[in-house]
């Protein structure tokens, strides 16, 4: 295959399409980058020259905005004529779980991934390297390869070689995660388009980071590896229960295990439930694979980490009732974090969800301060277009969330909620007052000595 890769298109200018991009076109200046997305307030605000409006909050990516937009990257809603032009083509679209049909609240929407591989079947020109960087089911390039087949037979000059090349970051630190990966993942069954993507990452990425396998180990372990994340997970918060009840300490334990070099001591904070777009999707969709492939046992063993997560959600909840003495009734309730995890703007699945929606159903008020996810959107997650939302208040400062309310409720770990003035929260508490640390961010004596009552999680 011998040309060289100068124009890359990425379909999909999502939290991950965006800051991918951006981190390629930085270590790859002359390679043209450019990402298209159908939804044109979207690429509006990518090209916004106000920074703070970009689509997606990460640290260090407005850096990288501010010094390759317009250079090498770029943001169009002209798919037809992007795609056309590029020698590459990254498909990182979004994947949800089917919300009906068969295998809905299981099996992944292929929807848009679907629509993408048309666009590319009829707009590509020549040889195009078509790469699913979108988390997929194992075996999504067959159907891929049958659409851009399909095209090939229909005109000659089309020739496509589709690999696969999930990614790993996570969000609030996806710029470090795509400097710095842990290992990046290329799978495929036409070595010189492997390695093409694979020269592309080795301009930033040391040689013996980059994995080289067959498509379908690709496809698997990208859904294999979040599983095993979001088992950890469930796994610590079971345990946090069990120490809540025995006087054990989740943090000790949690010390303790991970000391063990075999179990290690990354991804074992306790915590409200792990939310995000894309763990809950991930291992339904293993499941619903399993449970396509006979393997009946498996199934049920992922799903008891979903099962997990949501017992942990609805457990603070109730939690939260009985030590307000059984109702809420008429009682305003201050939700310091809303995002699913510190340094992102994305509330997808955030446990604070369905926490509030649970203490929005026993009839609380709730004084909402997040520092990023903005009103609209959490108005949006917790109630329908035209409900009242009259029960629903957004704070613009951690100390708005404390006026009148019996209870402080901490969802997310942001840095600013480590040092927060309890005495002048308390003044505006309702006595007696709680506050219920889902996520060890506070100084339990600190607060107590504010003659406020503390609910740690995972701890007596
Ligand atoms: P997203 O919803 O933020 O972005 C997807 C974008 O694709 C949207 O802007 C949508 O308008 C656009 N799109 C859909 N169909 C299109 C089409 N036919 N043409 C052009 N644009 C189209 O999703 P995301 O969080 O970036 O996730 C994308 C994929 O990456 C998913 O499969 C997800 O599982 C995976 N992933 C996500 C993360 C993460 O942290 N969010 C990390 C690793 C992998
Ligand atoms: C996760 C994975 O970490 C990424 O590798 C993967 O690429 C990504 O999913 C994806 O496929 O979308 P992300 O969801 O962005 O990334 O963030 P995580 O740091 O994994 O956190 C997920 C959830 O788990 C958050 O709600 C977080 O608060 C929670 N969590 C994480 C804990 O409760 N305890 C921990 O120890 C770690």
């Amino acid at each position: 295959m011998n040309f060289n890769i100068r124009k890359v298109c990425c379909i999909g200018a999502g939290f991950v399409g965006g800051p991918t991009m951006a981190v390629i076109a930085d270590n790859c200046e002359d390679i043209n980058v450019t990402v298209v997305d159908i939804n044109k307030q979207k690429i509006l605000d990518w090209n916004n020259s106000d920074l703070k409006q970009l689509p997606v909050y990460e640290p260090g990516l407005e850096e990288i905005i501010q010094r390759r937009r317009n250079k090498n990257l770029f943001f169009s809603s002209n798919v037809e004529q992007e795609i056309s032009e590029a020698d590459m083509i990254f498909i990182s679209v979004n994947t949800p779980t089917k919300t009906k049909g068969v295998g809905a609240g299981k099996a992944l929407d292929l929807k848009w991934i679907e629509a993408s591989a048309r666009q590319v079947a009829k707009y590509a020109k020549g040889r195009t390297i078509v790469v699913e960087k979108s988390t997929l089911p194992v075996k999504t390039a067959e159907s891929i390869k049958k659409i851009l087949e399909a095209a090939s037979f229909d005109d000659e000059q089309k020739h496509f070689y589709v690999i696969s090349n999930p990614e790993f970051l996570a969000e609030g630190t996806a710029i470090s995660d795509l400097q710095k990966p842990d290992r990046i993942l290329i799978g495929g069954e036409n070595k010189e388009a492997v390695d093409k993507l694979g020269d592309i990452y080795l301009r930033w990425i040391e040689k013996d980071k980059i994995i080289k396998t067959n498509l379908w180990s690709s496809e698997l372990s990208k859904l294999t590896a979040n599983a095993f994340l979001a088992q950890r997970i469930s796994s610590i918060n079971s345990i946090s229960a069990l120490c809540e009840a025995t006087g054990a300490d989740i943090n000790e334990v949690s010390l303790a295990i991970g000391m063990d070099k075999r179990i290690g001591s990354k991804f074992l904070n306790a915590g409200p439930g792990f939310g995000g777009s894309c763990f809950q999707k991930d291992i339904l969709n293993l499941v619903y694979l399993c449970n396509f492939y006979n393997l009946k046992e498996v199934a049920d063993y992922w799903k008891k980490v979903i099962d997990i997560n949501s017992w942990q959600k609805e457990r603070i909840s109730k939690i939260v009732v009985e030590k307000l003495f059984g109702t809420l009734t008429n009682k305003k309730i201050g939700i310091l974090g809303f995002s699913f995890k510190a340094n992102t703007n994305d509330s997808r699945e955030s446990p604070a969800i369905k926490i509030c929606k649970n203490l929005l159903e026993e009839g609380a008020k709730l004084l909402i301060f997040d520092p990023k996810v903005n009103s609209k959107q959490i108005k949006k997650d917790l109630i329908n277009e035209n409900e009242n939302d009259q029960n629903i208040q957004i704070c613009n400062s951690i100390y708005e969330t404390s006026k009148g309310v019996d209870a402080i409720i901490i969802i997310t770990e942001w840095v600013e909620f480590k040092d927060i003035d309890w005495s002048l929260m308390k003044e505006n508490m309702r006595s007696p007052s709680w506050v219920f640390d889902t996520r060890d961010i506070i100084d339990e004596k600190l607060i107590k000595s504010n003659g406020i009552n503390v609910w740690k999680l995972g701890s007596y």
